[in-house]
């Protein structure tokens, strides 16, 4: 791909979702993009960059951001966070909030469900005294597909095989043929908006929780310092914030440091967590 029309697409995609394409990821562009401009009656991926020139199509600019968006997940991804979810951040809270009975999750993108859904079943399984509980769990993301897919929250063979623990698979899911069907009373739990982390949040309220995980990897240094900048806004003075096991606070952001020995949680550098730590 000619350098011009490649500098056009990455501008578009950092511009739109934040997305940061390197000019050895032209193959990528080519492979997902070249069924959309053969839909919009372009020749070519090159050939459909002249478009973006201008006032774009609001439609067009779309399928290729949610083109490019990559939303792999499974449940329990690295279980590790959701082990840290279950035996330090539910204790946590089930002290702290116990006279409001009342926590707010939100997993920041979202993507196919498994995340939000994940909390969803480790928080019904953990009855009293969370059945009690007033419980918010937000799931977001910036592909209207996806967030279409995980309201829907049928999943195939595989993805139920992917972390899953099968006791788990046998309370919560339905089968049918080769899919399954998500149970209400968790599905129940999850409610989903659009949203573009490069936009404000403030709407949304506070948090008690916030998981971003596997999506700050996409992004640029600068980028990925103003998430954080929004997300400490968002996050309780005494909130956790998980990242994916690739992404990290060092070097980004002072707002927010390492729970030491708690792989991929954080919290506010000047919250009350950050008391013993390093
Ligand atoms: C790799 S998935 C991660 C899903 C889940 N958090 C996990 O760790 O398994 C990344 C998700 O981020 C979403 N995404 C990409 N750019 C975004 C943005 N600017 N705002 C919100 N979501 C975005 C993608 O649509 C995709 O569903």
């Amino acid at each position: 791909m000619k350098i011009t029309n490649f500098d056009i697409y990455a501008e578009l995609l950092k511009d739109k979702s934040g997305l940061s394409i390197s000019h050895d990821k032209s193959y990528l562009l080519e492979s997902r993009l070249t069924p959309i401009a053969q839909q919009h009656g372009y020749d070519s991926v090159e050939d459909m960059a002249s478009a973006l020139q201008g006032v774009p199509n609001t439609t067009l600019v779309n399928e290729i951001v949610e083109a490019m968006t990559t939303n792999e997940t499974f449940f329990f991804r690295d279980i590790k966070p959701f082990d840290i979810f279950k035996g330090t951040v539910m204790p946590y809270m089930a002290q702290a909030r116990s006279a409001v009975k009342k926590m707010r999750i939100w997993s920041a993108a979202s993507s196919s469900g498994q995340e939000p859904y994940s909390l969803g079943m480790i928080l019904k399984e953990a009855g009293m005294p969370w059945s009690a509980w007033d419980i918010d769990i937000l799931g977001t993301d910036i592909s209207q597909d996806i967030l279409a897919q995980a309201k829907e929250a049928i999943y195939s063979q595989f993805e139920v095989q992917r972390g899953l623990p099968i006791q788990l698979l046998m309370n919560y899911f339905t089968q049918d043929g080769t899919r399954w069907h998500l149970k209400k009373e968790i599905v129940d739990m999850v409610k989903y908006q659009q949203f573009n982390l490069l936009d404000n949040p403030a709407h949304f309220g506070q948090f008690d929780v916030i998981f971003c995980r596997n999506v700050l990897i996409y992004f640029d240094a600068p980028t990925k310092t103003q998430i954080f900048e929004k997300l400490y806004k968002q996050l309780a003075p005494d909130g956790y914030l998980f990242l994916g096991g690739a992404e990290t606070v060092l070097n980004l952001t002072d707002k927010f440091k390492i729970i030491p020995g708690q792989r991929g949680l954080y919290a506010k550098a000047d919250g009350p967590h950050m008391a013993n730590a390093a």
